[in-house]
C-alpha cells in the first residue's frame, strides 16, 4: 500500500487528480478507460482540478467510462443530496463526457436486486475498472460498507448505521431521519476488483479511520483496511489526517515517497 502525505487538502487534492489524469493519459488498450467515482467532500477538490484539467485540454473524458459507488435508496435524481445531483452538479455538467458512458445506480428502482446485479455485469462486460477513488467515513466505510460488512461484498442494499445518519443529516437540515435509511452500494469485493484503488482521506475527523486502514489488522469492523489486500492500493491523505499513526509510520511513508513524482 501506498501512502501519499500531502501538507494539505488542496495539495491532496491536486495530486490525486494528477494521478488520475496521467492514468486516463496513459491508457493504450482498445476500449475506455473506466474509472470508480465518490460523493461526498473528500472528492470535491479532485472533481475542481479535473474540472480544470479538462477545459485546458490537459485530459479528455471520451473514452472514459465512470461507476459511481454508491446511491441513497428513495432519493429521486433531482433531489438536491441523491449522489446523481452530486455528481451532475459537481462533475458531469462541467467536463465533455458522453452521457452514455456515466453509470449511477438508480435509487428509485424497484428492484433493487436486480439493480445492483445489473450494475455487477455491467462493470465486468467492460473488463472490470482500472482505477476506484474513493473516500471514507469517519467509521472508516468505503462507499457505503458500513462495520461489519463481508470484505468481499458485492453490490447491493445496505442499511445505515445510525451514526453514519448523524454524519450525513447536515446536508439534511441536520435531522437524521431526512437521511434515507438504505442505499445501494459496490461491494468491497467490487472496488478490491479493481485494478487501482485510490482513496482521499483528509482532517482531523479521519485520523482514527486512518491509523486503522493503515496501521490495524485486516478487519471487517474498519471495511477500508480490506486495502491492505490489495496490490494496487493508493491512500492520499493531508498532514491533518495523520494525526494517529505512530511517528514511524508517518515518517516511513515520508521517506519512501520522497523521491516519487505521481
Ligand atoms: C458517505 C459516502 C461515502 C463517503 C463518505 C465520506 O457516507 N457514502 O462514499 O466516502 O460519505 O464523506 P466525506 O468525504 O464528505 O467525509
Amino acid at each position: 500500500m501506498r501512502v501519499v502525505i500531502q501538507d494539505n487538502y488542496d495539495k491532496m487534492s491536486k495530486w490525486a487528480a494528477n494521478y488520475i489524469a496521467a492514468k486516463i493519459n496513459g491508457h493504450k488498450e482498445n476500449r475506455p478507460f473506466v474509472l470508480g467515482l465518490p460523493t461526498g467532500s473528500s472528492p470535491i477538490g479532485v472533481y475542481k482540478e479535473l474540472i480544470k484539467m479538462n477545459k485546458e485540454g490537459k485530459v479528455s473524458f471520451e473514452n472514459v467510462v465512470t461507476f459511481n459507488m454508491d446511491e441513497y435508496l428513495g432519493l429521486p435524481r433531482e433531489h438536491d443530496q441523491s449522489y446523481w445531483y452530486f455528481m451532475h452538479d459537481n462533475f458531469f455538467d462541467h467536463i465533455k463526457i458522453p452521457a452514455a458512458n456515466v453509470n449511477i445506480l438508480n435509487g428509485m428502482t424497484d428492484d433493487p436486486e436486480g439493480e445492483c446485479e445489473r450494475y455487477e455485469k455491467k462493470i465486468a462486460s467492460y473488463g472490470g475498472i482500472d482505477l476506484f477513488m474513493g473516500g471514507i467515513g469517519v467509521d472508516g466505510h468505503l462507499a457505503f460498507n458500513e462495520p461489519y460488512t463481508s470484505l468481499s461484498s458485492r453490490t447491493g442494499v445496505r442499511n445505515l448505521t445510525t451514526d453514519t445518519r448523524i454524519v450525513n443529516s447536515r446536508f439534511f437540515g441536520n435531522d437524521p431521519e431526512k437521511v434515507p435509511a438504505q442505499a445501494l452500494s459496490v461491494g468491497i469485493g467490487t472496488v478490491t476488483d479493481s485494478k487501482e484503488v485510490l482513496v482521499l482521506i483528509s482532517g482531523h475527523n479521519k485520523a482514527r479511520a486512518l491509523a486503522a486502514t493503515v496501521e490495524g489488522g485486516v478487519s471487517q469492523k474498519w471495511t477500508c483496511s480490506a486495502l491492505q489486500l490489495h496490490n494496487g492500493a493508493i491512500i492520499a491523505c493531508d498532514e491533518a489526517a495523520c494525526g494517529e499513526l505512530t511517528v514511524d509510520t508517518y515518517k516511513y511513508f515520508l521517506d519512501i515517497e520522497k523521491n516519487e513524482r505521481l
